[in-house]
Formats: structure tokens, C-alpha cells, sequence
């Protein structure tokens, strides 16, 4: 059958879903009893999938061990927050020793602040921080600081853009392409119900990549926009990164325009110890953070310029942002973080870079010589397989993959012993060898087979 034709086509998955339904009878009747409950079974959106999902007892480095008997190697590392892996051991010894010695006080403590040095030392944009306990509450704070500062009460962000789940980022995060209107000037679209029809009046959606559609956008809007929120690299659409060039444009042009820029790193940190930034050479304003910086525990933090960030200061009076939360900073989260940031070395950043590249050339070739068109995207330690023809560049590009056909090979992975995620998103920790890079490539090689011959 002609490549396209095949992509073109719904894949029937009833084998696979058999097979998993065969292999993890204990974690469905665990989900039967949570449905009673936790609606929906679960209380987080990313870590359900269809038909359930397998529960996890245990993780140790690269692997998950299930309810069933299971191992699987972790491929999404708790959607990229593990560095690690799972349960690395001076993160245990650090959460432990603290857990001992209290876990939570209302007053600082010192982990806090060498955290916080830390993150400054290493991201040279990032001169003044603040914990929190999500990268959604990161990206709240950042939003109301680049308000103050400007005076402007309008967003900027990018189609396909997932920033957490506050009001004014769930708007074109995965909209129905039916709905996106003109490539260029992206049509608003609410990702979810329960928000106020007209939080759409105080959010531009912008085209990624199409700096010259960008410009045309935030220019008609240039009084009203208070800052541009950008990942570096589009998580949700399966790790497709942003051009350099177009970054650097968005930062001239922000600049030019009055905008704050910022810079969603939550997932991108993991690129370098000064995240994608540092490789970029590219100073935003602001920086959200969160996932690696906590070790493995709810985090979540806002940094950047001393003057904007001067919003929350409630050391000269009551600060324009009265920024609380019961869990902010906490001693055992700021540890965690410690415990990893500090093992991370310029020498595991390149390995994970090796590994990704190599990860990301393999699979691409793979595709090539099975002739099922496959496209490979992302950075660093993180992937993105698209089941497409065409290049992917932006959300819509990624969107018009084969949908069917990503869940059936996420399927077949985890029969096979792989756990990434449904829209073939993945990313790589640094006890991962050649071993377990190799392991992924067979898993897809064998399901090209049964495909390509079936
Ligand atoms: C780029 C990005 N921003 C923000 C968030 C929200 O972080 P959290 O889930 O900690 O609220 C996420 C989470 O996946 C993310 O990937």
C-alpha cells in the first residue's frame, strides 16, 4: 500500500487492546473500584489513557513495575519531571532525612534559598525567583507579574501551547482543526468548559514558527499585550521545537513592541542546566519552571527580571502580587530539587544529548526503511514520533498525524514492555544505556513488521 494511502487510514486496535487487557487484569479492577469514587477514575487528565490505565507499584531508575507483574521502561518519566528516573537514591536519602526533621513549617528554611541560588547561578535570565507547588501556578504568577509590570492586561501564547491549566492558557491548546481558522491568524478556541466565554477577549493566539505571522499579530495588538508566553520546544504536540531564529525574532520583537517574553521551561530545563535559553543564548524576562527542579515532588516556580519580580516583594509594604500558598518552598520538595540539580553535571547533559540524538536518528531511519512515513521531532533527551508524511513544524502540522496509529503503537509498546505516551511523546532519564535505547528501537521495529506485513 502507497505511504500515504496507509497514513490515511483508521487503525483497527482490538488486537493490542486485547493483549493489554490480558496482561494487567488487576490494574482494571483497581480503575473499576476508583470509578466509584474519582470521576473518571483518576485525578489527573495525563495519566489516564484508554481502555485504563495500569497502576504503578513501584520505580526504580529507568523502570515501572504495575500492579500485574509488569515492568516497563519508563519512557515519559512522570511527563518529563524524573532526570533521574524514579526513586534516585540521593533524592530517597534527601526526602527522607528532611521527612525526619519536618516536612512543611510556616517560616522559610534554608532549602529554599539554596535553591533558589542555585537556579539563579545557572539561568543567567533568572536574577529572582519564587516557588510554587505547579508549573500551572508558575505560569499564573508570571501572566499577573507581566501585567503590573506593563500595565497591559492582554496574554500572547501559541497554538497547541499547553502552560498548565489556569483560565488564559486553555485556549487553542489542542483545538479541533476544524475550529483554527486561518494558519496564520489562529482562531481562539477554549479548551475547556467551566471558563468565562469572554477570558477570550484577554487572550491572543499566535501562529509557532511563523515569525512574519507573529509579527503581523502582536503588532495590531502592540498597546494591549502584556507578554508572550512561549515553550521553547511545542510539549504537547509530541516535542516539536521552536526554530532558533524564531525565538530570536520573538525576542527582538517583544522587545520592540514593549512585551514581556516568557519562557515556559517547565519541561526545557531538562535540557541544560540553564535550559533551552542557555543553548539558545536568548535572555527572556520571565522563566516558568517546574517538574526536575522538584526532584520528583510537586513544584513549580517563576523567575526573571529583579524589577518585575520586585511585584511580589513583601519587604516595602504590601506587594502588588500577594503570592501565598501552604506548600510554597517547602523543605522536602526544595531538597529533592537540590539532591538532583546538583548531580546533574555538563557530562550527564551531554549523554542524555547523545542518547536523544542517536534515540531520534534510529527511530527516523526505521521509518524510512519500511517505508511508513515517520516524523521524528524534538531535542535533548526528548522525542516526539508523528505518524505523518509531512514535516511537523507547529500544532496543526502535528494534529494532522495518524491519530489511530500513534495509540495503536503506544499500545504495542506497552505490551512490549515500553511506556511512553499516547501521542508518541517520550523523553529519555540519565540511567538509561544503550540497552534501553536499543529496546525502544526493537519495540517499533517490531510493530513497522506487523503493520507493514498485516
Ligand atoms: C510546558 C508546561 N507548562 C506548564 C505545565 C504545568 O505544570 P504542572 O502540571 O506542574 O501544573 C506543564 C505540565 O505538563 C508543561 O509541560
Amino acid at each position: 500500500m502507497h505511504a500515504r494511502q496507509r497514513l490515511a487510514q483508521t487503525f483497527d486496535s482490538a488486537e493490542e487492546l486485547a493483549e493489554y487487557q490480558r496482561q494487567n487484569p488487576a490494574s482494571l479492577s483497581r480503575f473499576e473500584g476508583a470509578k466509584a469514587v474519582i470521576p473518571g477514575g483518576n485525578t489527573r487528565l495525563t495519566a489516564y489513557f484508554a481502555p485504563y490505565p495500569f497502576y504503578a507499584v513501584k520505580g526504580e531508575g529507568s523502570r515501572i513495575y504495575d500492579l500485574d507483574g509488569n515492568v516497563r521502561l519508563d519512557f515519559y518519566n512522570n511527563a518529563t519531571s524524573l532526570i533521574f528516573g524514579h526513586a534516585y537514591p540521593p533524592v530517597v536519602a534527601a526526602i527522607s532525612d528532611q521527612a525526619s526533621k519536618g516536612t512543611a513549617f510556616a517560616v522559610p528554611t534554608e532549602p529554599e534559598v539554596e535553591l533558589a541560588q542555585l537556579l539563579t547561578a545557572h539561568i543567567p535570565s533568572v536574577e529572582k525567583i519564587r516557588f510554587t507547588n505547579s508549573g500551572t501556578e508558575g505560569v499564573l504568577f508570571a501572566i499577573r507579574a507581566a501585567r503590573v509590570f506593563t500595565g497591559r492586561d492582554k496574554i500572547a501564547k501559541f497554538e497547541g501551547g499547553y502552560h498548565g491549566t489556569a483560565d488564559h492558557v486553555s485556549i487553542s491548546v489542542t483545538p479541533d482543526l476544524a475550529l483554527t481558522g486561518d494558519t496564520r491568524r489562529p482562531t481562539p478556541v477554549l479548551a475547556s468548559a467551566g471558563i468565562t466565554p469572554n477570558t477570550v477577549d484577554d487572550v491572543i493566539i499566535l501562529p509557532f514558527n511563523d515569525l512574519q505571522g507573529t509579527t503581523a499579530i502582536l503588532t495590531a495588538h502592540q498597546d494591549e499585550v502584556a507578554a508572550v508566553l512561549v515553550e521553547p520546544i511545542l510539549g504537547s504536540c509530541g516535542y516539536v521545537p521552536a526554530q532558533p531564529e524564531f525565538l530570536q525574532g520573538l525576542r527582538e520583537l517583544t522587545q520592540r513592541l514593549g512585551m514581556l517574553l516568557i519562557f515556559d521551561e517547565v519541561q526545557t530545563f531538562r535540557l541544560s542546566s540553564g535550559g533551552a535559553q542557555a543553548l539558545l543564548g536568548i535572555m527572556p524576562d520571565l522563566t516558568v519552571l517546574g517538574k526536575i527542579i522538584g526532584g520528583g515532588l510537586p513544584v513549580g516556580g517563576v523567575g526573571g527580571r529583579s524589577d518585575v519580580m520586585a511585584a511580589f516583594d513583601a519587604t516595602t509594604g504590601t506587594p502588588k502580587i500577594p503570592h501565598a500558598g501552604t506548600f510554597n518552598g517547602n523543605p522536602v520538595t526544595m531538597r529533592a530539587g537540590l539532591a538532583t540539580l546538583r548531580d546533574v553535571g555538563p557530562a550527564a547533559y551531554d549523554r542524555l544529548d547523545q542518547r536523544g540524538s542517536d534515540l531520534r536518528q534510529r527511530l527516523q531511519a526505521l521509518g524510512d526503511r519500511y517505508g511508513v512515513p515517520i516524523q521524528v521531532t524534538g531535542a535533548g533527551s526528548l522525542f516526539g514520533i508523528h505518524w505523518s508524511a509531512e514535516p511537523v513544524t507547529d500544532y496543526r502540522s502535528a494534529a494532522r498525524a495518524n491519530k489511530s496509529l500513534s495509540y495503536k503503537f503506544f499500545l504495542h509498546a506497552l505490551n512490549n514492555g515500553i511506556f511512553f505516551t499516547t501521542r508518541g511523546g517520550g523523553c529519555l532519564s540519565i540511567p538509561m544505556t544503550d540497552a534501553e535505547v536499543g529496546a525502544f528501537l526493537d519495540v517499533l521495529e517490531g510493530f513497522l513488521k506487523k503493520i507493514t506485513t498485516g
